[in-house]
């Protein structure tokens, strides 16, 4: 086939007026209907929701080639950019040869069909990105983390690199995944009999983190504006719609904000995210607006108009106890919420995103900044409609002193802190930070249920396959 055609990206060329214009296309076909006489094949190459449509007369194509473009398979086409007459579509191309770079079998292509469930696209990951609604998630995911960057970056945050094995699990976010080069069916052991982790790889026991907050802190202590970006893991058994075993966090760490200037960060950038994807994936949050929830789009104009509300911890379980409603986990001051509390106060009571301070001390980490009623701290979660917690975050406490005592009343082994407890101890200062779950922005802004969704390859209990 002749190469000399300028290629284009289906995005592009479904911009394009000039018509007469010779292009070449390539991509995978989606579907090929037609008669006798000619061939309308809808080709996509992921730039975009939209596929093209490429009409071949038959009269002017081999037979055997032709029986090779079927569903799934990938082409590529020279051909003529010509207005479409159907509707729908602007552009259509009448193509002047293809050449097939792969088949696609009919009889064991598992994307024969429109329609699958999107449990069964979980259990073919590998295939799943080739649908309309898996193309529209993964474009959406990247314009969010690219929107990240832009946010922090416009506003002089340095993008910290925290450490993904690390010899700390002092945070107590979740069951630390270990990292281990012993063997596991001999490893050596000390003369009492436990696993002697000095002659591991680093010399002692590791594992994936939970978190770079404590990373980011470090460095916010030097650069004032700081985020991570990076995976985080937790080993916990939870199968919800929310929880992944592997999951990205974004995490800022700011000197000099206390909660208030925390909490204003936190809105300021959802909403920007918000007005981000609007504004740079509209195709396919229409698309995921008609084929998943239809109130989608009016979701997310309304976060971004509207002030989220700020309330305590406090006051919010008064709330839930006035309520009247029945929940499945009860509800009285000192327990954690539980998602169907979260979202009884966002979805049924304030109909709007919520931000609760002020929790108590003895539910949340060490880390954050004691208030003076002593049960209470400067924590921050901010809750959203259909997820519950989207962002957690506090101010910290910087004083050595009662930092300290707090370590050492919660057991935290002080030889794995002392390089923490040194930022307190050199220059300490008021500072403040959070972290987002990326893949619960994903989900609000794209409006899917499940978490799997949301991410190219899940890791949740029982599931790696990918
Ligand atoms: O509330 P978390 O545990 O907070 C921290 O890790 C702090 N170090 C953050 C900080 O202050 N820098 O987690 C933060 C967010 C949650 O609000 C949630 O959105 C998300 O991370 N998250 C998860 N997302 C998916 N799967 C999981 N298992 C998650 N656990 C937390
Ligand atoms: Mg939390």
């Amino acid at each position: 086939m002749k190469e000399d055609f300028a290629t284009y990206r289906v995005k592009d060329l479904l911009k394009l007026t000039d018509f007469g214009k010779e292009i070449n296309l390539k991509g995978w076909v989606r579907t090929k209907r037609g008669n006798k006489q000619v061939a309308f094949i809808a080709v996509n190459d992921g730039s975009i929701i939209h596929s093209i449509q490429v009409v071949a007369d038959l009269g002017q194509f081999d037979e055997e080639l032709m029986k090779l473009v079927t569903t799934g398979s990938c082409i590529s086409v020279n051909g003529v950019l010509v207005e479409s007459p159907g509707q729908g579509q602007p552009v259509e191309v009448q193509a002047r040869a293809i050449e097939v770079y792969g088949t696609a079998d009919a009889g064991t292509y598992p994307l024969q069909k429109k329609g699958h469930t999107l449990e069964f696209l979980r259990e073919i990951a590998h295939l799943r990105p080739r649908t309309n609604t898996f193309g529209a998630v993964l474009r959406i995911r990247h314009a969010m983390a690219f929107g990240i960057h832009k946010y922090y970056n416009d506003r002089g945050f340095v993008y910290l690199h925290s450490p993904i094995i690390t010899g700390s699990d002092a945070e107590g976010a979740g069951a630390m995944f270990q990292v281990t080069t012993l063997d596991v069916e001999k490893p050596p052991r000390t003369e009492t009999g436990e696993v002697d982790y000095s002659k591991d790889f680093f010399g002692k026991h590791t594992g994936l983190t939970v978190s770079g907050q404590l990373e980011g802190e470090l460095a916010a202590m030097a650069l004032g504006l700081v985020y991570t970006f990076g995976p985080t893991f937790r080993a916990e058994n939870s199968n919800t719609p929310r929880h992944l075993a592997e999951f990205w966090m974004i995490e800022p760490e700011m000197a000099f904000y206390d909660i208030t200037d925390n909490m204003d960060l936190a809105e300021d950038m959802l909403k920007y995210l918000v007005q981000y994807a609007l504004d740079t994936c509209y195709d396919d949050l229409e698309f995921l607006n008609k084929m998943y929830d239809n109130e989608l789009l009016d979701r997310l104009k309304f976060i971004i108009e509207n002030p989220f509300e700020r309330l305590s911890y406090t006051e919010a379980i008064d709330i839930l106890m006035a309520s009247g409603q029945k929940f499945e986990f009860p509800v009285s001051w000192g327990l954690d919420l539980q998602s169907e509390h979260e979202r009884y106060l966002v979805e049924k009571h304030f109909l709007r995103p919520v931000i609760l301070t002020d929790y108590p001390r003895d539910i949340k980490a060490f880390y954050m900044k004691q208030n003076d009623d002593g049960k209470t701290v400067r924590a921050m979660d901010v809750l959203f409609p259909k997820i519950g917690e989207i962002i957690g975050g506090s101010q910290r406490e910087e004083s050595y002193e009662k930092l300290l005592a707090r370590i050492e009343e919660m057991h935290i082994p002080e030889k794995d802190m002392w390089w923490y407890l040194d930022t307190r101890k050199f220059g300490t200062a008021p500072h403040s930070g959070f972290g987002l779950g990326f893949e619960r922005l994903i989900l609000f802004v794209t409006g899917m249920a499940n978490i799997r969704d949301v991410i190219p390859f899940p890791r949740t209990p029982q599931n790696a396959e990918f």
